[in-house]
């Protein structure tokens, strides 16, 4: 190119440049957007990456004896053993409070991670029961290949030290209809071949079909935007929202945002069938069809595309390999540590009181962090007068809280493949019109419910996803049926001691059982004389053991309202109250990993650190080395 053709080359650029209002806009942002990254982190000194190649070692063998297992796991507070200095106090020890912790421990911080239960993991905890072992809250977690982001990001945490075996690759299987008959469509870990397995079910819908890839593949950069509005500087994501430039920069996001997942199904296709296996999977983030986003949606199918996975010996294992992590920094994990109060001083949160029976504690810390929850935090954590001022406090109205559920928890008579049962999940719908069914089943009282048939269950063999399990239960599998269930059908029983709350509690419990067993084995005849152990978990349950004050599966609600800018904008790591920071699901999205990524902002914020970035050059250094 001669001079002249140069200049008019760049002539031409800057006239399509100005040509293009929305395109320079963006240009600017984009060049704000850098510039006040380079303020933020140039600003206080940030602190040490805590990401690096040492920290993984080659995966050991299980550690099975339970008593040293517990010896990590539930360690009871007392007050000899707070570690003095403290950087931070972590209320909750779910895996969004240790993902910080290990990662604040990482870059030299000490920390105190406080749990109420009587032993650690949250979500990730598991129980034992008359010889069985049974998970609560973790079922398959997607993206955990070698090499994967997510797998890199968990290995950093738990040293490498946890394996993550494939499941079926029809991980999940939709049954419809009645439950004796259902029709049954496997679901695979596959784009091509969920595409391939739909339109041979479905040929004359393949159009249809099409198009939901399609959106599906589109919708990949919904979860960009999100993000981007909780990691940007809070000025500029409300600068953002404001002048309604995010919608021309995250352009998935604006467009999947405010599409419901039924409106995109009803445009779609009227075959409701299709539909209901297009839709099968709204459980897992607890929210209708209709009130739910395709962008939420699609988050949850892209996921498992390459993949479901489970955790070898069950999720308290990334438990167990966190929690040295944190100690060999000088940091603590204590059980049996209920926080009843942020304590504040000049308008900062400085530390935490317990209260156990009598006695009281107050330990003092630079940084309070909350895993317990967005709602806990503001309503029963923070003095009134501090949490009605926050900018968060309205969202919780706006958001509101997730719905509650119910466990049946089921011990078995026999292995795996004596049991013919696989490694995968079962989705029954037992009526087209799903969210009809639901809304219907949940606005009943408890008395008509026991006697119903429950609209939708949710079956899992966690022993049967588990390569190893089999080595120490040599006979004995495991199942967990879950389903919807409102607070209030309980909440008479929410001041009763756990395992004593009386006979008609127990006999609530029986019946619904019973007719939750007796769906399941409809679909899984072979398990019907198999029982050894059964007990039901229910909303009440669920609020002893995790703390949530409605037996919330969730959190906070994912409806739409959820992910709209500005409660996207506004539930973030970084409170507006100084010296208080959350973590965990409710400020990104309910699931492992959403809990996962909200340790790496919420630690992010207090090491002055872009970890995601740190991640992603740790990322491209393995990558380099392959
Ligand atoms: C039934 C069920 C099934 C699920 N299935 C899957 C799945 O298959 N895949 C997946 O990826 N995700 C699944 N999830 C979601 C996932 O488990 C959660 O989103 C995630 O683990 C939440 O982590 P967290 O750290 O945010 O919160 P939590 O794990 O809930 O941790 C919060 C902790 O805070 C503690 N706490 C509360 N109040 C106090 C207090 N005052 N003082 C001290 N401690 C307190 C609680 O006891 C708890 O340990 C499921 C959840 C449920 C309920
Ligand atoms: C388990 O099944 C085996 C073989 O079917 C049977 O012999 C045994 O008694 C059963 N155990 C229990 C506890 O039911």
């Amino acid at each position: 190119m001669t001079n002249t053709g140069v200049l008019s080359f760049v002539e031409n650029v800057i006239n399509y440049v100005l040509g293009n209002p929305y395109l320079l806009a963006t240009l600017i942002l984009l060049y704000i957007f850098i510039f006040a990254l380079s303020v933020l982190f140039s600003g206080p000194k940030p602190g040490k990456n805590p990401f690096s190649q040492r920290h993984v070692r080659p995966v050991g063998k299980l550690v099975t004896d339970q008593s040293i297992r517990d010896k990590v796991l539930k360690q009871r507070f007392k007050t000899a053993k707070v570690p003095e200095n403290l950087d931070a106090i972590i209320i909750g020890s779910g895996i969004g409070g240790l993902s910080a912790a290990v990662l604040l421990s990482r870059a030299g911080k000490k920390v105190l991670v406080l749990e109420q239960h009587d032993q650690a993991g949250g979500c990730c905890h598991t129980f034992h029961d008359k010889g069985f072992e049974f998970d609560t809250g973790v079922h398959y977690i997607g993206k955990m290949h070698k090499g994967a982001t997510n797998r890199i990001f968990m290995d950093q945490l738990t040293g490498g030290a946890v394996e993550y075996p494939l499941m079926d690759e029809d991980f999940d299987i939709v049954a419809l209809g009645n439950p004796a008959k259902a029709r049954r469509y496997p679901i695979p870990a596959s784009r091509e071949k969920y595409q391939e397995r739909l339109i041979a079910k479905f040929p004359k819908e393949e159009a249809a079909i099409k198009k939901f890839m399609k959106m599906l593949k589109d919708a990949e950069g919904f979860a960009l935007g999100y993000v981007a509005l909780k990691m940007a500087p809070k000025w500029l994501a409300k600068l953002l929202v404001i002048t309604g430039l995010y919608k021309l920069i995250f352009k998935p996001y604006a467009k999947y945002s405010t599409l419901t997942l039924r409106k995109a199904l009803d445009d779609m296709t009227d075959d409701d069938e299709l539909k209901a296996v297009m839709c099968y999977i709204w459980g897992d983030y607890g929210v209708l069809p209709t009130k739910a986003s395709f962008g939420l949606h699609s988050m949850l199918m892209n996921h498992y595309f390459e993949g479901a996975y489970y955790i070898r010996g069950g999720p308290t294992e990334i438990v167990l390999q966190m929690i040295p992590v944190i100690e060999n920094y000088g940091g603590r994990v204590l059980v049996n540590a209920p926080v009843s109060e942020i304590l504040m001083s000049a308008g900062r949160a400085v530390g935490v009181k317990l209260r156990k029976g009598e006695s009281e504690v107050d330990i003092f810390a630079r940084n309070i962090i909350s895993d317990a929850g967005v709602s806990n935090t503001f309503k029963r954590l923070l003095p009134k007068e501090v949490a009605t001022k926050s900018c968060i406090y309205p969202m919780l109205q706006k958001v509101g809280e997730s719905l509650s559920y119910i466990t049946l928890f089921v011990g078995l008579n026999g292995t795996k493949e004596e049991l013919g049962i696989k490694a995968h999940n079962c989705w029954s719908h037992t009526r087209l019109d799903q969210e009809n069914a639901a809304e219907e089943f949940i606005a009943m009282s408890l008395d008509d419910a026991v006697h119903s048939e429950f609209p939708i269950i949710f079956v899992s063999f966690p022993s049967a996803k588990d390569p190893n399990w089999h080595d120490t239960n040599p006979d004995k599998s495991t199942c967990l049926v879950i389903t919807l269930s409102p607070y209030k059908w309980f909440s008479q029983w929410e001041n009763e001691r756990v395992k004593n709350r009386g006979d008609d509690y127990e006999r609530y419990k029986q019946q619904i059982s019973h007719q939750i067993w007796e769906q399941t084995c409809q679909l899984y005849p072979q398990l019907q004389d198999k029982v050894e152990y059964m007990d039901l978990g229910t909303p009440v349950s669920n609020r002893y053991y995790l703390g949530f004050q409605q037996g919330e599966m969730y959190g906070l609600d994912h409806a739409m309202q959820r992910f709209l800018p500005e409660a996207a904008t506004e539930l973030r790591a970084k409170t507006d109250i100084p010296g208080l920071f959350l973590t965990g699901q409710d400020i990104m999205t309910c699931g492992l990993t959403g809990a996962l990524y909200g340790g790496l902002f919420c630690a992010g914020e207090i090491l002055h650190r872009n970890l995601y970035n740190d991640l992603m050059a740790l990322r491209k250094e393995i990558k380099k080395q392959q």
